[in-house]
């Protein structure tokens, strides 16, 4: 990493006025004062009271008493590394991003790896969804992907979001489980609310337990745009293959880990990278022109819990992303850094997923009392490499010393900000998609196939593969301490696959379902399992 000097990025340039190194010289106070003795308070006598005039240790102490930050409200456990992306080919016939169109760059990345549910000190390898969040500090400024290791979510509105965290986070009473979605709470949720249906089935599935995060697929989950120099739009889906390819623990295995080494995970990509073994992984695209929108019968492409299988949309590789150096400082870096989805570059825009739509006010929200102000984008890992100008100021921990008297657009004053703006020079300029609609709350009904896509996901899997997924059910659902959960959830995966449910019901000691003659619009069950997709395309 930071030895090859000349490879190093204008990121790893500017996070070297940043850097700082308290290994040499005198023991100083905050305020630059030389120490003279930090084992000792400043007492009355050999046996006496402390003196409140002990500026060394108040200050100290107050320093340590506020070390803690809040942790993520999801996402709260995770590992970041420093890294590198670069596209194959000019990509400028779909997009205006600069780094998606010259393949002699390479943009400055960093990755942040994290689990779900469990709090910052839980381990690594529960069952679980994990994030796969990467900053690009492109020219234009900085472009966050911030996806999982799977590629569909849990529910289909982001209004639902605090509902479903609350109930897959520990209970309320007794904050239990500390890491896990064996609970009451989680399974009471998920069977009363069908649409999550399908990402439990990959919850339930080896992907919930990757064996490395160098080992991980990822995925932006939403549909995205991205548009050219022309304004034509383009939908695409964002995938992540990993070259070791994408593997995972036995969990049996995972729950011993999590005893002998929580930082099973953690560890291995920290190793991995301080011994060279750099792990990559190739950024693919479907790229879905606009006039297939509707191509897709029993998929909306705005809809978060369905994929959109690669028989009918293959991925077109695009670009591949090194990690090559781990952080110097966990806080500063890993724990410090702040994605959020609506951080995008010209020639890349959002569509009207109402899952990204919520997404798109929750990251920035959240940072604002995660890192204690608005200014976060100031921190060291947060920068984009891009100059940064404008009439923003103050807050809490302001870090530059603003220049020029004009604080205020427009102006005539000078100083302070360029007022240059508008698309002609770069500025970026939102989709004019057309929309016209009434203010509802509901639903397309596009929206309304909860089970086919876990029907084609369970269809697609090898024996061995269905015989871990039954495993994972058994197991989980069999900490649920309400029958009724159990009965509703078993009733719900009757949905998915009869032989399934049948296996998880006889598994958790609740009465086999009857097989359902119809789904839940009326048509056979199997109808979407004829267009089984074989398992490794999925
Ligand atoms: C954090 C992914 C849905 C709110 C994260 C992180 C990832 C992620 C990877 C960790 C970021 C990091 O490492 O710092 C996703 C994916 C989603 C999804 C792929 C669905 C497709 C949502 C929704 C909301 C939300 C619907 C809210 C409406 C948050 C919040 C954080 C977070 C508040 C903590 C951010 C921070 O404190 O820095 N999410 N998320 N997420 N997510 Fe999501």
């Amino acid at each position: 990493g930071r030895e090859r000097q000349e490879e190093r990025s204008a990121k790893d340039r500017q996070l070297d006025e940043a850097r700082w190194d308290p290994s040499e010289g005198y023991l100083t106070t905050d305020q630059g004062i030389r120490v003279a003795d930090t084992d000792n308070s400043l007492t009355v006598g050999d046996r006496g009271p402390s003196l409140l005039e002990d500026f060394h240790l108040r200050e100290k102490i107050m320093r340590f008493d506020h070390e803690r930050i809040p942790e993520r409200v999801v996402h709260a456990r995770g590992s970041g590394a420093h890294g590198y992306f670069q596209v194959y080919e000019s990509l400028a016939r779909y997009t205006s991003a600069e780094f998606l169109r010259d393949p002699s760059v390479r943009t400055p990345v960093f990755v942040r790896f994290s689990t779900v549910q469990g709090s910052r000190g839980s381990a690594d390898t529960p069952r679980d969804v994990r994030g796969f969040a990467t900053k690009f500090y492109t020219s234009q400024g900085n472009f966050d992907l911030v996806g999982n290791n799977m590629p569909v979510f849990f529910i289909q509105d982001g209004i639902k979001f605090p509902d479903f965290v609350h109930a897959l986070k520990p209970e309320a009473p007794n904050e239990m489980p500390t890491a896990a979605s064996a609970h009451d709470t989680f399974w009471d949720f998920v069977s009363l609310q069908p649409e999550t249906m399908h990402h439990v089935i990959w919850l339930m599935s080896d992907r919930a337990i990757p064996r490395s995060y160098r080992m991980m697929q990822g995925f932006g989950v939403h549909t995205f745009r991205l548009v050219n120099d022309d304004g034509r739009s383009t939908f695409v889906k964002f995938h992540w293959a990993p070259k070791l390819g994408t593997h995972s623990l036995v969990w049996d295995e995972a729950q011993k880990i999590a005893g002998k080494d929580p930082d099973f995970n953690r560890r291995d990509l920290w190793e991995a990278i301080d011994t060279g073994q750099y792990p990559e992984w190739e950024l693919g695209l479907q790229i879905i022109p606009p006039e297939r929108e509707f191509d897709f019968p029993d998929i909306d492409l705005l809809d978060a819990t369905k994929i959109v299988p690669e028989e009918l949309v293959p991925v077109t590789p695009i670009g591949r992303m090194v990690l090559d150096r781990n952080p110097e400082n966990f806080f500063a870096e890993t724990e410090q850094v702040a994605f959020c989805v609506g951080n995008v570059v010209p020639g890349i825009d959002f569509t009207d997923d109402p899952m990204l739509q919520a997404r798109l006010f929750s990251y920035l929200d959240t940072q604002l009392t995660r890192l204690g102000g608005p200014n976060f984008a100031q921190l060291p890992i947060n920068r984009p490499v891009a100059p940064v100008a404008n009439h923003q100021q103050d807050g809490f921990h302001q870090q530059f010393v603003r220049q020029g008297v004009a604080n205020y657009h427009p102006n005539s004053t000078g100083g302070g900000c360029p007022v240059v703006a508008g698309g002609a020079n770069g500025g970026f300029v939102h989709f004019p998609e057309r929309l016209d609609g009434e203010k509802v709350r509901r639903r397309a009904p596009s929206y309304a196939d909860h089970y086919g896509q876990a029907t084609l996901f369970w269809n697609s899997m090898s024996d061995w593969e269905r015989r871990h997924i039954i495993a994972a059910y058994r197991f989980e659902l069999g900490k649920v301490t309400r029958p009724e959960i159990q009965r509703r959830s078993v009733a719900q995966l009757n949905r998915v696959d009869h032989d399934l449910a049948v296996a998880v019901a006889v598994g958790i000691g609740v009465s086999p379902p009857d097989r359902p003659e119809v789904d839940n619009h009326g048509r056979r069950s199997d109808r979407l399992s004829q267009a089984t997709a074989p398992h490794d395309t999925i």
